[in-house]
């Protein structure tokens, strides 16, 4: 699938979207799909909860992305049947910190826009900040603090995409954070700081995002909130707080642990998942 005359996501993202889209549709014999998922690290029991999966197929034969890399990101994307919907999982993800560019970061959700998605949730594993916070707590994202220097629109703006400069008062759907909550009323709100990575971050780091007002960190979901609210999806977004950040606890700070207290959480999400969807 992958053509050498592919666009290039870098370049061209507009294009590059489009034939991955094109790509899917192809793919799965779905002309749309309606609401895109990305799975963070240890959140692929969740996918198992939110429908049949009537397709599924490495991300790379979509074209315009790379291999994943890290421990706990497949590479697959799943199209699934969830009633009348039609859910579009990436079960993994890239990040900046793998020396991908932006917009090679915000390819999945582009190409999900491109296909018919107006909705898309971003899952992440996240250390907590904020007094109270225990691994395995699921939280909503109500905002972020993007500490990476980065951003997906850097360059000129393509219209077609979306308009130049985007508002971003309510980049995390108030919406849709009320329809989660009507779900579960135990799901709390917070803040999340998104750092470069790959190291966790500093006890001095921890404290300086606790004083710009994070309550969460991690080291994804804000490059991808940005384009799809750019693009103009509304966006869910949530934590699974994995450890309390650097300096909070004693632990130090493994990969393999992060994992491993997801992926106990992570099944429990994809259903509360499966029943947001059903009422977006
Ligand atoms: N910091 C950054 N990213 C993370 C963390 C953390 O403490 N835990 C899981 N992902």
């Amino acid at each position: 699938m992958a053509a050498m005359s592919f666009p290039d996501p870098v370049e061209q993202p507009y294009e590059a979207a489009q034939a991955s889209a094109a790509a899917l549709a192809a793919a799965t014999g779905a002309d749309r799909h309606d609401i895109a998922i990305v799975l963070g690290s240890g959140w692929k029991p969740a996918a198992d909860q939110m429908g049949e999966v009537a397709a599924e197929l490495p991300m790379t034969d979509l074209g315009g992305f790379p291999e994943a890399s890290v421990q706990g990101h497949g590479t697959s994307v799943r199209s699934i049947v969830n009633g009348d919907r039609r859910i579009l999982a990436f079960m993994g993800r890239v990040h900046l910190y793998e020396g991908h560019h932006p917009n090679v970061v915000a390819h999945a959700v582009r190409t999900a826009v491109r296909a018919g998605c107006s909705t898309v949730v971003l899952t992440n594993a996240a250390g907590g900040l904020r007094p109270g916070m225990w691994p395995g707590q699921p939280v909503l994202i109500s905002d972020h603090v993007n500490l990476t220097g980065r951003t997906p629109l850097l360059g000129p703006n393509d219209d077609r995409i979306g308009p130049r400069f985007p508002d971003m008062s309510t980049a995390y759907s108030p919406r849709l954070r009320d329809l989660a909550r009507s779900v579960d009323p135990t799901l709390e709100q917070a803040v999340y700081g998104g750092f470069l990575g790959p190291t966790y971050e500093t006890p001095a780091e921890v404290r300086m995002a606790r004083t710009l007002g994070a309550d969460l960190v991690g080291m994804s979901t804000v490059i991808e909130t940005i384009a799809a609210v750019h693009a103009g999806a509304e966006v869910l977004a949530v934590s699974l707080v994995t450890n309390l950040a650097a300096g909070l606890s004693d632990e130090v700070l493994d990969h393999d642990d992060v994992l491993a207290v997801a992926a106990h959480s992570a099944e429990r999400m994809g259903g509360l998942i499966a029943q947001i969807v059903g009422r977006t």
